[in-house]
């Protein structure tokens, strides 16, 4: 079996995930939460909302450790205009029996780093300052973590929070750096590469009619989201940047086509804050730290969603 880390900012893409890990039997050893999306209290609670909804499918605890709810050092804004105030839309999710570890995320990623050396895998679906901590805590963790796959970045250089940066490299550019230049093995999928695999008009309205719990959770939690990236961001359906990562993470097939680059971030305070910096000719002469994700196999993708969908 294979033992999964995720760390969430907790919106509804993070949740899907979440999900989509359970679903195909990977083992969840924890959620770690950082700074990100929405409040960072509403991100934890969205975290044990989603494991209370999901309990019946649950053959084991999983425990939320609330890692950091800033960056190493700049300042960011969270983005309830994207996601709503409650993350999956205006809806505030209030869970009724869980709560979350006194353990702290940096502890919790060095302890199960510790557990299962060469085994672990870090799911980095949100700005990286837990995982950057845990590494500035212990450097051991880089040759300990059998991989980490990452949501974060661009490959064309066109963002989503500046015209240059992802989210979540723009959030705590700092980390993304330390993460980079660590020895972590990394893959990368970025921002500009997956607005090319949303849901469109037809697959929305086939999960619409589709008659499953889990269908109508999905079309509810994505609603405001879809909305934002249809009106403001030019997209032709709701974009999954989360849950795409989390399925390449499962069935590497799904990524089509990578190439082995040595990716860097720019973390000055300036225009260009968060910007993916990959040098595609090898101009540096540097060891390819990354795993980059140039194509994907949207029909495969689609399949593990339709999956989910079907679960119950
Ligand atoms: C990323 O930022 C967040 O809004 C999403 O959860 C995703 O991880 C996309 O830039
Ligand atoms: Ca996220």
């Amino acid at each position: 079996s294979r033992h999964f880390i995720i760390d969430c900012d907790t919106a509804e893409d993070d949740i899907m995930s979440l999900f989509m890990l359970l679903k195909n039997n990977m083992v969840i050893e924890g959620i770690t939460i950082v700074e990100g999306n929405i409040a960072f209290n509403q991100e934890i609670n969205n975290a044990l909302w989603a494991l209370e909804y999901i309990s019946d499918k649950l053959p084991y605890e999983v425990k939320v450790y609330p890692g950091s709810n800033r960056p190493l050092v700049k300042t960011f804004r969270t983005v309830e205009n994207v996601h709503g105030k409650g993350g999956i839309g205006d809806e505030i999710p209030i869970p009724k029996k869980l709560s979350a570890s006194s353990k702290k995320a940096v502890d919790a990623i060095i302890e199960l780093a510790d557990r299962y050396p060469g085994e672990l895998e870090f799911l980095a679906i949100s700005p990286l300052t837990n995982l950057a901590l845990a590494y500035l805590k212990d450097n051991s963790i880089a040759e300990k973590i059998k991989k980490v796959w990452v949501m974060g970045g661009t490959i064309y250089g066109r963002g989503n929070i500046t015209p240059v940066a992802e989210f979540n490299f723009w959030v705590d550019p700092d980390a993304a750096k330390i993460v980079f230049n660590s020895g972590l093995d990394l893959t990368m999928v970025s921002w500009d590469l997956i607005t090319n695999y949303t849901i469109e008009k037809n697959d929305w309205d086939n999960i619409n009619s589709m008659d499953t719990q889990m269908s109508k959770f999905y079309s509810n939690i994505y609603k405001h989201y879809r909305e934002f990236a249809m009106t403001k961001q030019k997209m032709k359906g709701n974009p999954h940047p989360d849950l795409i990562t989390t399925a390449i993470a499962i069935n590497h097939e799904i990524a089509k086509k990578t190439e082995m680059q040595f990716v860097d971030i720019e973390n000055c305070e300036c225009l260009t804050r968060g910007m993916t910096v990959i040098d595609y000719l090898n101009v540096w002469n540097r060891n390819p730290n990354t795993e980059v994700v140039y194509e994907i196999d949207k029909s495969k993708f689609m399949n593990m969603l339709y999956d989910l969908l079907k679960w119950f």
